[in-house]
């Protein structure tokens, strides 16, 4: 019990479904301590009995386990094997014929042109790929369709073991379609190739692969272990998830929804997420929003049924907020069918820069939290048929747009543009080790195993991916950012406006 309540009072303790965990640098190390925990709690009567079960999800020997595959027992289920066999299709055939004639993937894609830009002209040489190595957690090589890892430090609980097992996935997908690369990959939240450092043709920057970026960085941003599953958090692969929000949100009105801001997480991680708290409803107050800290004795007396999200999708609006960077909770949220209020964001993932403000979502200033949330919930209230829309536009988006089969083309094209830029062969390094998702999965185990069958690709598809849209040329780039920056300032507007109006009146 004791070292439930330390966990629960714990900075970085993390929410089930939206957890941000290990955020700040300085908590790693405990926060990682305390992820080697899984726990289950079982209520018998009036006692709660937390049973603790380390189940060695993110212990060093799995991990160990996983990337070099000298677990000693031997692996029974399926044809989970203790080396890579070579029975898998080496190569793929399509049925469609021209794959020209594919659908254009969707628009999110063309940020990968801007992502490669720094590289364009001068390509990537291996000493730039060595600079990479300073931070990143492994390096991947992939060499004739096999994939090779040199892992370098320990990452923050699965991060590293889903993100390969993702890549892994898109190897079994596409047998033989990936050319050969060598790349570095950093699985911490915050961006760190600052774009100040590499001003200039006379040294090459490093090219870091990592989950989210920013305005000041050059880091190129990867989909993030959730899509495969967040074993320590009990998230489902996003493949699973998706169905259950299809069907829940079906049963589920917009109109019949509670017509507040919601938003339950861990406010503990960043300084914006405690100020977002001073926006909770109380008796002098009513900013429209109901907040809740995640409560992990009541969720454990729950018994952490592996959550039913669509069950949280309750409320009219729900608030997405970043935690130390982007926070894994905005997919979960932005499929809900509500409108989600986004607080001003610092960091992005892959896809969130094509949402458009007013159709995607509602924007949130960051430095008047309480008044702008109060207004836009006043604003979608009033406007019931424009916010449902906005709730439907996001959730078909993640739907259509960001499914699975999206979120693989993605890392194709962005990995086969990246190899483009290769100057240099790629070759198997002395220390790397083979991976395959055999000897991966019978490493594994417990629900880190469960999830990797639940998300595994059973066989090549029979469709190419699709067709890569053309980069905007520096005007339209502009322009669309530009459009961006003005839907966000129209809001800023009528807000400011309805303030006036109501200053007059009083
Ligand atoms: C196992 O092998 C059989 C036949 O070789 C194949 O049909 C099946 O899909 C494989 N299962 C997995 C989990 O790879
Ligand atoms: C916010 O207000 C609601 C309603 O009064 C309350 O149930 C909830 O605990 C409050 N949240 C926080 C974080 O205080
Ligand atoms: C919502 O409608 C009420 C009543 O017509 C009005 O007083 C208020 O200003 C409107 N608020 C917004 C944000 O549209």
């Amino acid at each position: 019990m004791k070292r439930f309540e330390s966990f629960v009072w714990h900075g970085s303790t993390p929410y089930r479904h939206f957890p941000e965990m290990n955020s700040k640098p300085s908590k790693r190390g405990t926060a990682t301590t305390i992820a080697l925990f899984f726990f289950s709690v079982i209520f018998i009567g009036a006692i709660i009995y937390a049973r603790w079960i380390d189940a060695s999800i993110t212990g060093g020997s799995t991990q160990k386990g996983i990337i070099t595959s000298k677990k000693p027992h031997k692996c029974s289920a399926g044809n989970l094997t203790q080396t890579c066999p070579g029975n898998y299709p080496r190569t793929y055939k399509p049925v469609s014929g021209d794959p020209s004639l594919n659908p254009v993937c969707p628009d999110y894609f063309r940020l990968i042109h801007e992502d490669l830009r720094p590289w364009k002209e001068t390509g990537i040489s291996r000493d730039a790929v060595e600079r990479a190595r300073k931070t990143a957690h492994f390096r991947l090589v992939i060499v004739k369709g096999k994939a090779y890892v040199e892992k370098f430090k320990k990452s923050i609980q699965t991060r590293d073991v889903f993100t390969l097992w993702g890549i892994l996935q898109l190897l079994r997908r596409y047998p033989g379609k990936l050319p050969d690369l060598e790349l570095m990959f950093d699985c911490d939240d915050r961006p760190v190739i600052r774009s100040g450092d590499f001003q200039g043709p006379s040294v090459i920057a490093p090219p870091l692969f990592r989950y989210c970026g920013d305005e000041s960085t050059m880091d190129i941003v990867f989909p993030d272990w959730s899509f495969w599953a967040w074993a320590e958090t009990n998230i489902k692969p996003w493949n699973s998830i998706l169905n259950e929000l299809k069907e829940g949100n079906k049963r589920s009105n917009w109109m019949e929804r509670v017509p507040y801001a919601y938003w339950r997480g861990n406010p503990h991680v960043a300084p914006w997420r405690g100020d977002l708290l001073r926006c909770n409803v109380s008796d002098k107050e009513d900013w429209n929003a109901r907040l809740y800290i995640q409560d992990w004795i009541h969720e454990s007396q729950q018994g952490y049924k592996q959550s039913d999200l669509a069950s949280q999708c309750t409320h009219r609006y729900k608030i997405y907020i970043e935690g130390w960077a982007w926070s894994v909770s905005e997919k979960y949220i932005l499929a809900c069918d509500s409108v989600t209020f986004i607080v001003q964001p610092r960091y992005y993932d892959f896809f969130i820069r094509n949402l458009q403000p007013q159709h995607h979502y509602w924007p949130i200033r960051d430095n008047d939290k309480c008044r702008s949330i109060k207004f836009g919930v006043d604003w979608g209230n009033n406007h019931t048929k424009q916010a449902e829309a906005i709730g439907k536009a996001t959730s078909k988006f993640i739907q259509e747009e960001l499914n699975m089969d999206y979120v693989y083309d993605f890392m194709f094209h962005l990995l086969d543009e990246y190899a483009k830029l290769l100057k240099f062969k790629p070759t198997i390094p002395r220390e790397a080790v083979e991976i395959c998702s055999e000897t991966m999965a019978c490493a594994a185990e417990g629900i880190e195993k469960k999830f990797m069958m639940e998300s595994l690709v059973k066989a090549p598809t029979d469709t190419s991916p699709c067709t890569m849209p053309p980069p905007y040329d520096p005007q339209a780039f502009q322009s669309f950012l530009q459009r961006k920056a003005n839907a966000i300032k129209e809001v800023e507007t009528w807000e400011l406006k309805s303030r006036e109006t109501k200053n007059k009146q009083q």
